[in-house]
Order: C-alpha cells, then structure tokens, then sequence
C-alpha cells in the first residue's frame, strides 16, 4: 500500500545574522539567534510517499540513488511523530543553476519536513514545521518563510524555531551570488561551527555582538536602511570567518577570489554604490544592494568572471506544496 504523494518547494535563505555553534548537537539547538533573507531563485523540490513494500527508505537527489543514512534519521523523527513503521520513497531536485555550488540543506531539508509531514499525515503548524525542517539542519528553520526571517535560539525544542519578519518584503533588494568554486566545502559547518564552539577564544564576543547586531538590523530592516543592514550583515559575516581564524586548529572558506570580490565591493562602496558582502561556509561571496545598482555592479564583476559565475536573486516566498507536473 503506497501513501498519497506530496511535493513541497522550499527555497535557500542567506543569512545576515549568522548561525555559528550549537547548545545542542542533537537537537539542533544553536547557541545565538540568526536571521536570514529567503531567495527566490534557488529551491528544493521534494515528494515524498510512504510504502509498505520498502524495506529501507530510498532517496534520489537530482535522479541518482543517495545514501539514506541522514535522512533516514530525519525521517524516524516524522515517524516518530506520527505513529508510523513504513520506509518513505524520497525524490529531490534541486532548481539551483549547475554551475552554482549554493544547493543548500536548508532547502532541502525544509521541503523534506513539509513533503514527509504531509505524507505521514500530519498538520504542522509552520512554527512546528521550522521545528522539525530545524532537526534535519539548523538553517532548514528559516526556509519555512519567505522574505526576512528570524530564529530565536530558545533553549529547548519547543522554544527554538524561526517567525517572519516580513514576509512579503515589497523592498527593492537582491542578492548577487559570485560562485567561486563549486567543490566540496573543505569543512562542513557543522564541523566548522563546532571546532569554533569548542576551541576560539573569541566566541563569548561572537555571543554578545551577535545578540546586538541582531537588534539592530531588525531596526534597520523596518527603516529600510540598505546602509545599515549591508553594514550589520558584512561585520556579523567577518566576526564569523575571524571566529575561524581563531579556531584550533584554525581554518577559513576564503579563496583568493573570495578576497578579490571582497576588495571590489569595498571599491564599489568607495565609489558610492550601495553594496555588502557575506560569506557561508565556502568561498562564494553574496553581495546584497538594490535592484537598480545591481546592472552596475555586475558589469563591474564581468570583467572577471563569467556570465555563469553570477547568479542574481531577489526576495522570494516560504515553503508550500506544488503539483507535480
Ligand atoms: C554559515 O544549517 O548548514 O550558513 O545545522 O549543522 O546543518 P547544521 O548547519 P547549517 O549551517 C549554516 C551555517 C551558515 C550560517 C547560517 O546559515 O546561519
């Protein structure tokens, strides 16, 4: 006996406000608040149905078979939840440009929350969705939202999930993604965060600027402050990569490239154009300025990279079920 099918799409979100250490490993419990802008040109579709017949939960990642293992441990989590013992037939395609390296878990594992709760037959509300996408990888929480999004560190499962700031931002804002380098990060984050949990000096500072930083760009997102945002973002980003700096042992994501950008941005700014960078955990840079600058400012980039290399996205909408053609 197979389960009715669902396909959910949930989008990547970048965050401003890093993530950077967990409380708890297990649970996923970070250990400072974040806050991210969800994009509307990279997502995750998931369907997901139950089958009785599996012996195993099968998962396909763009149409090639993938090891289970961490999603079978995501999947015990909405079984758990609803009472059920059957294996799930699991099917991703991520909608990010080849050439991009951004396929995030976030994405995926929000639109795996919503695709396997709705199969399993549950009703989440979207807070206990953002708790549940949180299990799977901590940025999932935010992609449950659209637009800005906050989440709040708690400190237990049920207090830590993320809420809109603005859902449906109407401001004029985007996100241009230089790719540096597709390959694998050569430390995963959630290797990364935990060294700098374990290891920096610094990371009480991160703790408590990161608390202010926070405050203040939920301010300057209600002015409208590109200024001020861009500035926040671009200082909370370097705080995290200088956290890594000071890891031991010390590690970083910044290729030359990634410097290069940086300069340029910095150079743009000298110029009078509106622009800030942030960096995740791998070398790409995501400048984030206006819609009307953007046309320059990727001018400026085509001097060095190619067309493919540069990916424009603006603001785009939370998690929710789609019909698969
Ligand atoms: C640098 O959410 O990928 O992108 O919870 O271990 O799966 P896990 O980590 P993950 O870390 C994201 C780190 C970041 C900052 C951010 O998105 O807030």
């Amino acid at each position: 006996m197979l389960s009715k099918a669902f396909t959910a799409r949930a989008h990547t979100n970048i965050a401003l406000i890093k993530y950077w250490g967990k409380k708890d490993q297990e649970l996923i419990l970070p250990m400072n608040s974040s806050l991210s802008l969800t994009l509307d040109h990279f997502y995750t579709d998931t369907e997901v149905y139950f089958d009785q017949a599996l012996k195993q939960d099968v998962f396909y990642l763009n149409e090639e078979k993938q090891n289970v293992s961490k999603v079978t441990q995501f999947m015990n989590i909405v079984r758990r939840q609803a009472g059920l013992k059957v294996f799930a037939h699991i099917s991703s395609t991520n909608h990010v440009p080849t050439m991009a390296g951004l396929a995030s878990s976030a994405s995926a594992y929000a639109a795996l929350a919503m695709a396997a709760s709705q199969a399993a037959g549950l009703q989440l509300s979207r807070r206990d969705l953002s708790r549940l996408a949180r299990r799977g990888s901590g940025s999932a929480c935010r992609s449950i939202y659209g637009g800005f999004v906050e989440w709040q560190r708690g400190h237990d499962d049920q207090s830590s999930f993320a809420s809109p700031i603005e859902e449906n931002t109407n401001w004029n804002i985007c996100m241009i993604a230089v790719v540096i380098d597709k390959a694998r990060k050569k430390i995963s984050s959630r290797l990364g965060m935990q060294r700098v949990v374990e290891t920096s000096p610094f990371y009480t500072a991160w703790m408590k600027s990161t608390e202010r930083d926070l405050a203040a760009i939920k301010e300057a997102i209600k002015k409208r402050d590109l200024k001020k945002v861009g500035t926040i973002a671009e200082e909370n980003a370097m705080k995290m990569h200088a956290l890594n700096m000071s890891a031991h042992p010390h590690f970083s994501y910044f290729e030359p490239a990634s410097i290069a950008v940086m300069h340029l941005v910095e150079l743009l700014r000298s110029e009078g154009i509106c622009c800030y960078y942030t960096l995740d955990a791998g070398p790409n840079v995501k400048i984030l300025c206006s819609v009307e600058d953007s046309t320059r400012i990727l001018d400026r980039l085509a001097a060095r990279f190619d067309k493919e290399q540069l990916l424009v996205a603006r603001p785009g909408p939370g998690v929710h079920l789609i019909n698969k053609k």
